[in-house]
Parts: C-alpha cells; sequence; structure tokens
C-alpha cells in the first residue's frame, strides 16, 4: 500500500531580484514526501536548499509553481489559513535553534501547544515528556544560554515534534556540532518522526546522515 503524499511541490521555480542583479536557485522544482518518508535534501552551498525549505513550509511564496500541502495548494490559502495549518501540520528546525532566550526548555517546548489554546499544565506535561525523550529529564528550567549546542538542537526537535505534525522541516539541524553529536541528534530526529509516523525533509551536508534517510534529493544549480 502507497502512503498518502503529504507535501508536494509542482514546477517550482524561485528567483530573487536584487537591482540588476537576480538570482535563481532552482527551476522547476517537482517533489513528494509522503506519510511517515524521510527525505534528505542535499547539494552544496548557495543551492537554495534553504530557499526550497521556507518554500515547503508555506513561510515564502515561489516566483511560480506550487507547494501542495495533503492536496490543497499554499496559495489558494488566506495567511490565517497558512498560519494556523503551520502551527497545526508543520514542525521546524532551525540550523541556528531559533529557541526563546527567556524561555526555559520546558517552555519553549510548550509553546506551540499554548499557541494551540492547549491548557497550560496539560502542555507542560507533553513538554516534559517528549523533552524526556530526547535525554533532557534534567534540563526542564534551564534557558538556552545554559545549555550547550547539541542540547539546544534536542529541545529544538523536541518543540518541532511537540504537536504530532504531519511533516518536519529541518535546516541542517546537526550542522554546528560535532560528527558524534550530530549523529546522536539526527538519531533522535529520525527515533521522533518515526514513532509517530511524520514525515521528514532534512537538509544536511553530511552523507553518511542523508544515506540514513528513506530517500535523498540532490540540489544542482541550473544552467
Ligand atoms: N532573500 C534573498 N534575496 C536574494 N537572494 C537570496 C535570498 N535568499 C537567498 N538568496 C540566494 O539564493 C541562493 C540560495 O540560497 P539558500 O540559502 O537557499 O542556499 P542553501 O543551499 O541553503 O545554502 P547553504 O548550504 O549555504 O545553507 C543563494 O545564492 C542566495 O544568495
Ligand atoms: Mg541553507
Amino acid at each position: 500500500m502507497t502512503s498518502p503524499v503529504v507535501l508536494q511541490a509542482i514546477g517550482l521555480t524561485k528567483r530573487f531580484r536584487d537591482g540588476p542583479r537576480e538570482v535563481c536557485p532552482f527551476r522547476d522544482l517537482n517533489l513528494s514526501v509522503s506519510t511517515g518518508e524521510t527525505l534528505a535534501i542535499v547539494g552544496p552551498s548557495g543551492v537554495g536548499k534553504s530557499t526550497l525549505l521556507q518554500l515547503l513550509g508555506g513561510l515564502d511564496r515561489p516566483t511560480s509553481g506550487e507547494v501542495q500541502f495533503q492536496g490543497a495548494a499554499f496559495s489558494t490559502m488566506t495567511d490565517t489559513q497558512r498560519t494556523e495549518l503551520r502551527n497545526d501540520a508543520i514542525g521546524f528546525v532551525y540550523q541556528f535553534h531559533h529557541l526563546l532566550g527567556e524561555f526555559s526548555a520546558l517552555d519553549n517546548v510548550a509553546m506551540p501547544l499554548w499557541i494551540r489554546r492547549m491548557p497550560r499544565s496539560i502542555a507542560r506535561q507533553q513538554a516534559q515528556a517528549i523533552l524526556a525523550r530526547v535525554g533532557l529529564a534534567d534540563r526542564l528550567e534551564h534557558r538556552p544560554a545554559q545549555l550547550s549546542g547539541g542540547e539546544r538542537q534536542r529541545v529544538a526537535i523536541a518543540r518541532a515534534l511537540v504537536t504530532k505534525p504531519a511533516v518536519v522541516l529541518a535546516d541542517e539541524p546537526t550542522g554546528n556540532l560535532d560528527r558524534e553529536a550530530a549523529g546522536r541528534v539526527f538519531d533522535l530526529l529520525m527515533e521522533g518522526v518515526r514513532n509517530q509516523s511524520s514525515a521528514l525533509v532534512v537538509v544536511t551536508h553530511d552523507p553518511a546522515l542523508a544515506a540514513r534517510c528513506d530517500r535523498r534529493y540532490e540540489m544542482s544549480r541550473p544552467d
């Protein structure tokens, strides 16, 4: 049985115009990811991996083509619908964690649940459970500045997973970690998405990590 497609890019083109200069990282790109599938995006620096992830998450608009989430094009949604969809169904992990510095690890992870109006005590319980799963049960009240780089990335992964999104988009989630820490953080991400059957699209420079995904999508410069 084939799994349903969660996210699909159809004929996706992105052009940035900066005065007379124009950068077109990709043209007519087609890509899809299905429920529970893990997909690695690989390719040299500047090829458009982060740009693609932004488009897949509905954070930016393509120049042409479209991104469909479970068959519905982002371009047909209102801003509110897009924001709600992102909060409900998409988890983001950024290269530099983007955690809120004033908040504890626990509150950073509980935040997406509060935004969904989940009662505070239940949100904190769920956040605590997922932080325990990524090995941070004894770091709940630490603020990001009091955590190591690998610990911060684990908090960011817990935050992306806590809402059990249909898809997790991760941009170099292990890019600033040493090899061993990167491997461990990547394991937690893979285990997390597999446990809850989320699809994963992960950008990585590391071929060994990319090889652990079900599929790889290689980006190269258009001529
Ligand atoms: N807002 C923008 N305005 C103009 N050009 C941009 C903008 N964002 C990205 N670009 C250009 O688009 C290209 C792709 O950038 P992107 O960040 O997607 O690359 P990347 O593959 O993620 O690279 P890296 O591996 O270094 O993170 C780059 O040449 C970049 O200069
Ligand atoms: Mg990038």
